[in-house]
C-alpha cells in the first residue's frame, strides 16, 4: 500500500457535534434547511452557500461542480450560471439534478434531488444587476466550459466588453438563473460509532413524507 493510501485508511473522525431526531423535523424541509443554513453561517463554515451541483448528459454520464446558492424562492433553490456551459447544456436536455451541501464544522450534509428550470428573465436581471460591474463583464468575457486558446484571450475579451459597455454592462442572454424544485431532501447529522442520523423528506403530492434511513 502506498503511504498516502495508508494515511487515508487511517484517517477517521468520530462525529459528536449534534443529533437530528424526528421531533426536530418540521413538516416543511425548507424550514429545516433554513435553520441549518443559519447555523452553518453562525458556525462560520466557509462559504456556507457553496453546493455541489450534479447533472447528467443524455446517456447518463454524471458530472459535478460547485456553484453558489443565491436564494430560495417558490420552494426551490436558485443559482446562476451560463446557460451554454456544460451544466447548462445538460440541464437543457435532462432537467433532473442533485445538490449537495457539506457543512464540515457541524458534521452535516444535505442532499437534494429535483427538477431544474430557468428563472424568468426578470429574476435573472434582478440578481445580475446586483453584481459588481467587473463580475458582469466577466459574464460577457467567458464562454464558460468552451476550450479557449489562452489566458490572454480572456483578458482581451474583458477589455473588449469593458470598452463596449463601460460601467453598466447589460445581462448576456446566455447568462441567468435556475431554480431546482426539490422532490427529495435528506438531512444527515454525523453521530458517534457511524450510527449517523438521516432524516429523509419525500414529496408526496403536495405534502412531504418524513422517514428515517439507516446510516
Ligand atoms: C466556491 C465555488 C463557487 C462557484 N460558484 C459558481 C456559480 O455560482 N456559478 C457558476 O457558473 N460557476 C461557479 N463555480 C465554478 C463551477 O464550479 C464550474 O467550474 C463552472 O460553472 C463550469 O462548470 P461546467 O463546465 O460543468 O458547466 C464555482 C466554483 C467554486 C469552487
Amino acid at each position: 500500500m502506498s503511504s498516502i493510501s495508508k494515511n487515508l485508511a487511517d484517517l477517521r473522525k468520530n462525529y459528536t457535534a449534534g443529533q437530528l431526531s424526528e421531533n426536530d423535523a418540521p413538516q416543511d424541509p425548507i424550514a429545516l434547511f433554513e435553520t441549518w443554513f443559519l447555523q452553518a453561517s453562525q458556525a462560520e463554515c466557509p462559504e456556507p452557500n457553496a453546493m455541489v451541483l450534479a447533472t447528467a448528459d443524455t446517456v447518463g454520464t454524471p458530472s459535478a461542480r460547485v456553484v453558489l446558492l443565491k436564494g430560495i424562492s417558490q420552494g426551490g433553490f436558485c443559482f446562476f450560471t451560463n446557460y451554454e456551459s456544460q451544466k447548462g447544456l445538460e440541464l437543457a436536455s435532462r432537467p433532473q439534478a442533485a445538490l449537495l451541501f457539506h457543512w464540515h464544522e457541524l458534521e452535516r450534509q444535505v442532499r437534494i434531488n429535483g427538477i431544474v428550470s430557468k428563472l424568468s428573465a426578470a429574476e435573472s436581471d434582478a440578481y445580475f444587476f446586483q453584481r459588481p460591474p467587473a463580475s458582469r463583464i466577466g459574464a460577457w468575457a467567458s464562454p464558460q466550459s468552451r476550450e479557449i486558446e489562452s489566458r490572454a484571450f480572456l483578458e482581451q475579451e474583458e477589455r473588449r466588453f469593458q470598452d463596449q459597455f463601460g460601467d453598466n454592462p447589460p445581462r448576456p442572454m446566455q447568462w441567468g438563473g435556475y431554480r431546482l424544485q426539490p422532490e427529495r431532501i435528506e438531512f444527515w447529522q454525523g453521530r458517534p460509532s457511524r450510527l449517523h442520523d438521516r432524516i429523509l423528506y419525500t414529496k408526496a403530492q403536495e405534502a412531504w413524507r418524513i422517514s428515517r434511513l439507516a446510516p
